[in-house]
């Protein structure tokens, strides 16, 4: 049976690649890349560097994976999101069939950790669950930003006994609903941070982590946003994009 293995590659540095993830690197007969063209290009030939390096066999190969667009302006997010799935899965179901001979194996190589706002998981279950295509299928997790973060900044997400909230940009622009004492924000696309109305909040950001490129930041809210809303808006016109995530963090003597 055709066998599709979802890599976790870590989310900037290549040495974050795990042993498991080497070896099934290694172990696969064709990379499904997508191909995203502008400003994520970069994350694009940073796969096929891992590729390069991990994958000498000679049969091994590269299929590009033509993304479709996604809706980014609709009101209505999750229905946005749900469609372009649907669009993926329809796309990825006709190359994977195309691709893979029946016994091979396939791999996509996911920024990150698979399981943490991604969608590859989602759309290969929505491949099989269509019936039309029979495969198997394995993930391997991968470092996330949330750990580059954190270890870049040499902090512990967590205080003892203390919750943590993951969230978006997008919901913490709209109001946090919730009194976790640490809360990781990904997806924000426009510096939700400015929002938050207690300005003694902690905040350690990262951009481009694990990168050449990296940014790191930390300090109290009122001390430190403007600075990373400078900062950020330099390196974006720099580079083209931004990739960051940061850790809001209730100051200790607050949790007492
Ligand atoms: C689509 S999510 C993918 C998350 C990924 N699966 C993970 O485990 O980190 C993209 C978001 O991850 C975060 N991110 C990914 N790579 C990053 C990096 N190198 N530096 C900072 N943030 C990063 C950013 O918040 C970005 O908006």
């Amino acid at each position: 049976m055709r066998r599709v293995s979802v890599i976790g590659i870590g989310a900037g540095n290549p040495d974050d690649l795990t042993l498991a993830a080497i070896a099934a690197i290694a172990a696969a007969d064709v990379f499904f890349v997508i191909d995203k063209p502008g400003a994520r290009e970069e994350l694009s030939r940073a796969r096929l560097a891992i590729i390069d390096r991990h994958a000498p066999g000679s049969g091994q190969r590269t299929a590009l994976v033509e993304d479709p667009q996604r809706d980014r302006s609709a009101e209505a997010y999750v229905e946005a999101v749900d469609d372009w799935r649907a669009r993926r899965a329809t796309a990825w179901g006709r190359l994977i069939a195309r691709e893979l001979a029946g016994d091979e194996h396939g791999a996509f190589l996911v920024w990150g950790d698979p399981a943490l706002y991604d969608s590859t998981i989602a759309v290969l279950d929505r491949i099989a669950a269509d019936g039309t295509l029979a495969f198997e299928l394995d993930v391997i997790p991968g470092i996330s930003a949330i750990a580059s973060l954190t270890a870049r900044h040499r902090i512990a997400l967590n205080r003892v006994g203390q919750a943590v909230l993951v969230t978006t940009g997008r919901r913490l622009a709209a109001g946090l609903d919730s009194d976790a004492a640490d809360v990781v924000v990904m997806l924000d696309a426009g510096c939700a941070f400015t929002t938050v109305a207690d300005r003694d909040l902690e905040i350690y950001w990262g951009a481009y982590l694990g990168t050449e490129d990296e940014l790191l930041v930390s300090g109290r809210l009122a001390d430190v946003a403007d600075d990373i809303v400078r900062l950020r808006a330099q390196a974006r016109a720099r580079k083209g994009w931004i990739m960051d995530t940061y850790l809001l963090r209730k100051p200790s003597a607050a949790l007492r």
